[in-house]
């Protein structure tokens, strides 16, 4: 693989997750080369944690800005601690939640080998094992950390499908390995677990499972638009249009996003389920964008369970830019 730059051009495989699709997007990976892969999160873009070239090129690639660090994904629990300091809270809560749509920050290990470019320097690092069959096989025939954030142009919607990747990305990497739809379809919950267990970023593990686990609460960040996890930009998952949240009905020119009872042109769960919900989430945001939608009213979503995660992106979504 060619190191990359902005412009970079090469084509872009799309690969069957099969046995022989995972082992090339292994190899991409071994060549510090970019594959996209699903999780039941959202799609990641992946290249080895240790290889600096390889992790500069996922900046390079979604134009992120590189004071933000990444995720690194293991297959496993004892992967996961080569990288980092487990103690009693990170144990309960890998216990609980791992392999799925947990992210723990925890204190770096001396010699983890990690590239300073996936912590931007930070002491710390995030770690998650994916519950998804396709990265899991992936992980285990690369055999080694995947830094990985979603496969998105930065600041622009998550991706749920292996479309969606290519919508964003096709040309700037090299390979995305496609499963299918993502289940949880919202990034995965952020806990800092360095001190006393504090929430960094809602997400597809609901809070109130999380403090279940612990037996205790979680500390929560005082103002919700202070970025606390460093890559929580105010403007973030955003479509081409204009978005208005908690609307009841469309004004003029607006495209309605409904949710239960809210009816509109598309709806995140006709019936009001959240996880329905969560799942579509990207999508119809990705599907507003396609219909050239360019004022788009939200109907409200509780603030409850994922409900949560889902009025966060919603959030961003509808900020100034
Ligand atoms: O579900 C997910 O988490 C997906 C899939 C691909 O695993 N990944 C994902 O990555 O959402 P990304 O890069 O879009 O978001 C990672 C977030 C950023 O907000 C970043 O600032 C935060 O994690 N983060 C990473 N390392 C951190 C650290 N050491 N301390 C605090 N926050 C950290
Ligand atoms: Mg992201």
């Amino acid at each position: 693989m060619q190191p990359r730059n902005d412009n970079a051009t090469s084509e872009t495989k799309l690969l069957h997750a099969d046995t022989a699709g995972l082992a090339q997007a292994a190899q991409v990976l071994a060549r510090g080369g970019l594959a996209a892969f699903p999780t039941e999160t959202v799609y990641g873009l992946g290249a080895d944690a240790r290889n600096s070239d390889a992790v500069a090129g996922i900046y390079a690639a979604k134009g992120r800005p590189s004071f933000n660090p990444l995720i690194v994904h293991v297959a496993d629990l004892a992967a996961a601690e080569k990288l980092v300091v487990f103690n009693d809270a990170a144990q309960a809560l890998a216990q609980a939640f791992w392999p799925g749509a947990l992210t723990l920050v925890l204190a770096l290990r001396d010699g983890a080998g990690v590239s300073s470019l996936v912590t931007a320097g930070l002491p710390t690092l995030a770690v998650r094992v994916p519950d998804h069959p396709v990265a899991q096989g992936l992980l285990r025939a690369f055999g080694g950390p995947v830094a990985a954030p979603s496969a998105n142009l930065s600041g622009r919607i998550s991706p749920t499908t292996a479309a969606h990747v290519m919508a964003g990305l096709a040309g700037r990497i090299d390979a995305v390995v496609d499963g299918g739809a993502c289940g949880v379809g919202v990034e995965s919950t952020i806990v800092d677990v360095t001190g006393a267990p504090a929430l960094l970023r809602a997400g597809g593990v609901p809070t109130e499972a999380l403090e279940a686990a612990l037996g205790a609460p979680l500390s929560m960040p005082d103002d919700p638009d202070v970025p606390l996890s460093p890559g929580q930009m105010a403007s973030h998952y955003a479509p081409q249009g204009v978005v208005r949240l908690n609307a009841t009905q469309a004004e003029p020119g607006e495209v309605m996003l409904g949710f239960g009872v809210v009816k509109g042109a598309l709806s995140l769960s006709e019936t009001g389920d959240l996880h329905e919900a969560a799942a579509r989430l990207f999508d119809c945001l990705h599907r507003l964008d396609a219909m050239g939608a360019s004022r788009i009213a939200v109907a409200p979503v509780p603030d409850i369970g994922l409900g949560r995660a889902i009025n966060d992106r919603l959030k961003r979504a509808a900020a100034p830019r």
